[in-house]
């Protein structure tokens, strides 16, 4: 069953020097609770292509096409039909956890408003279900820790609480934009593995923007690779990396910046590219 319908994506933006062409053609589809990963060099549309989904591009952008989400056209939706969709059915997990959490309100307001606006629960039912899901990304002593503040936590921790807020309303895809950039590898490999638990508990479809081809190879179904706004590559994620032996997509792979230091750093945790599998 296809969830997400992405067709011949296009976002533009108009600035002092003419107009940026950040996505010109992006098409994929994403069926239910399954993981689609995104990968590029940076500057190749990954983000401006998974904000248009959700008609959060900046004032100046514009996107065209057509993006269909268990079967209906949401591409430009007016902003009050889009929240709706945006609270009750997609998640989104930001590229840095400070732009979207509130630095001024504890934890608990930012969670319990969401479940109180759109769901309609009292308070007490709002945080009992908030804690559930601080729980569920392992975050120890939820019940206390819910009533801090985001700067009270550390770095991984934040990303978690990102996670829980995008889980909270049980949404159907979650867009995760390099959920684990910043944080260091033990803790990438925590969260990565803390998503993959909620897809199957959740059945929650991701589309996961990385540029970790290790993540990929051990969690994703098929891959994209995009180049300047563009598809370069879609497919199964080990066809993908076999036919990397192509000099062009050996060349693309190679020039995902980050790359080669995750390779370094991720010695005592490597993949198996042609299978997937993570080995110790
Ligand atoms: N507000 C804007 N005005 C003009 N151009 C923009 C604007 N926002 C983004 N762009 C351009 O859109 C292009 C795609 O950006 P995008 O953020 O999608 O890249 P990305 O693939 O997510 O990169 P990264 O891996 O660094 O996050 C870039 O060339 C960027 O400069
Ligand atoms: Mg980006």
């Amino acid at each position: 069953m296809t969830l997400l319908e992405v067709k011949n994506l296009k976002v533009d933006f108009t600035t002092q020097d003419g107009i940026v062409n950040a996505v010109k053609d992006l098409s994929y589809s994403l069926d239910k609770g399954k993981t689609l990963a995104i990968v590029g060099e940076s500057g190749s549309g990954k983000t401006q292509g998974a904000f248009a989904i959700l008609g959060l591009l900046p004032k100046n952008g514009k996107a065209s096409g057509s993006v269909r989400f268990d079967g209906k056209e949401i591409l430009n939706l007016p902003r009050k039909q889009m929240n709706a969709y945006r609270a009750q059915r997609i998640g989104i997990i930001f590229q840095d956890p400070m732009t979207s959490l509130n630095p001024y309100l504890r934890i608990s307001r930012q969670m319990t408003e969401v479940l109180e606006l759109h769901k309609g629960m009292s308070h007490s039912a709002a945080i009992a279900e908030s804690v559930r899901l601080l729980d569920a990304v392992r975050i120890t002593d939820a019940a206390n820790r819910i009533h801090m503040y985001p700067h009270e936590f550390s770095g991984g921790m934040r990303q978690r609480v990102m996670i829980a807020m995008a889980l909270l309303c049980s949404p159907e895809l979650l867009i995760a934009d390099e959920p684990t950039t910043a944080l260091d590898v033990t803790v990438q490999a925590g969260i990565i593995d803390l998503l993959v638990d909620l897809q199957e508990d959740f059945g929650t479809a991701i589309v996961l923007i990385t540029h970790d081809l290790g993540i990929v190879a051990g969690t994703c179904e098929n891959t994209l690779v995009m180049f300047d706004g563009r598809v370069m590559e879609y497919g199964k994620t080990e066809d993908i990396f076999e036919r990397a032996e192509h000099p062009y997509t050996q060349g693309l792979l190679a020039a995902l910046p980050r790359l080669d230091k995750k390779v370094d750093r991720l010695s005592t945790v490597s993949y198996d590219f042609m299978t997937g599998a993570r080995q110790a």
